[in-house]
């Protein structure tokens, strides 16, 4: 199948992010086609990277530094966001450096002041949603104020967020927003009560920014890492399968946006898996994770 529809993108000048509307070109995309512009070159680019205290967000924001973006950091720990700040201040040259930005994404006034700010001083190129609260939970031990808690920051936290920059980023038609997400979201999973329905419903509202956004010319992209040892994941009392590392999530992310894909997911060995059990039908798929997880 191919298709003959039109979107704007790739800038005349600069990397390919940071297209203007009035630099835009229309380009034709075919089946085999990148789904998002690719952003291969990030030196001047400006990055916001929510959730980037510690675990895939700091290591990301980190990359990207190193990679010459100008990076702002955010979560609710200001003393580790001011510590990768002094962190970079060495490496600080011209369109490059470091800058925190606390907040908590619950606070809905907080997230629109802090994203006002940041743009007041220059437009974003790249909006990357690392933040996340997990807590196993089965339906037979309910807590109802943690549900709302995961609810809060792993879904709520988001819309607050596109609220906030979209309008300035769809004036623009141009830049990335991005969303971690998670294989927890694929199916139900034991222990998974209050995290996995956030990151299902984190997916779906990416596939929907993307049906919406693309045509202005921006970038959606989804996140569903696999295991990574980060403190999210420090509490699982099982061996993870295919764990990695924060740098090398951080590695896979930075390569996803390059290709332009819209579904980021790692380590494949492990995400393939899970993405044909996605597949089963429910018969097969319920005693298929029984088995594997013993619950
Ligand atoms: N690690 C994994 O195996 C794995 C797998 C699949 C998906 N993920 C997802 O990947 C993302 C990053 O997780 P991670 O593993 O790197 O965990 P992490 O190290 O615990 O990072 C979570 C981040 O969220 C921030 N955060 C939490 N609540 C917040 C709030 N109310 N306001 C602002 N920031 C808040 C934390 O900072 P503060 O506490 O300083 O606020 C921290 O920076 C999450 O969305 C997670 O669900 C992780």
């Amino acid at each position: 199948m191919s298709t003959s529809r039109q979107f704007t993108a790739e800038p005349a000048a600069g990397p390919d992010v940071a297209a203007a509307p009035e630099h835009a070109i229309a380009v034709k995309r075919g089946f085999w086609s990148s789904l998002n512009p690719r952003i291969t070159e990030w030196r001047g680019l400006r990055v916001w990277v929510i959730g980037a205290s510690s675990g895939i967000g700091e290591a990301t924001a980190t990359a990207l530094h190193a990679r010459g973006a100008q990076v702002l950091v955010s979560a609710r720990n200001a003393v580790s966001l001011n510590a990768f700040v002094k962190r970079h201040s060495g490496n600080a040259s011209a369109g490059v450096g470091a800058q925190a930005w606390p907040l908590d994404v619950t606070d809905a006034a907080a997230v629109k002041a802090t994203a006002a700010a940041i743009l007041t001083q220059g437009p974003l190129d790249l909006v990357l949603y690392c933040d996340g609260h997990y807590r196993e939970m089965r339906a037979t031990d309910i807590d109802m104020a943690d549900l709302k808690q995961h609810l809060a920051i792993n879904y709520t936290g988001v819309l607050h967020v596109i609220d906030a920059v979209l309008p300035t980023m769809t004036a623009r038609g141009a830049g990335h927003l991005s969303v971690i997400s998670s294989v927890a979201g694929f199916r139900g999973l034991p222990k998974s009560l209050a995290y996995g329905p956030t990151k299902a419903a984190l997916t779906n509202l990416a596939e929907n920014l993307y049906l919406d956004l693309e045509p202005l010319g921006l970038g959606v992209s989804v996140v569903h890492p696999g295991f990574v040892q980060t403190p999210l994941t420090a509490q699982n009392n099982f061996t993870m399968p295919a764990l990695i590392t924060p740098e090398q999530a951080a590695e896979s992310m930075i390569a996803g946006w390059a290709k332009g894909d819209f579904d980021i997911h790692y380590p494949k060995r492990f995400t393939r898996v899970m993405k044909l059990l996605r597949l089963l039908p429910y018969r097969a798929y319920f005693p298929a994770v029984r088995r594997a997880t013993g619950l």
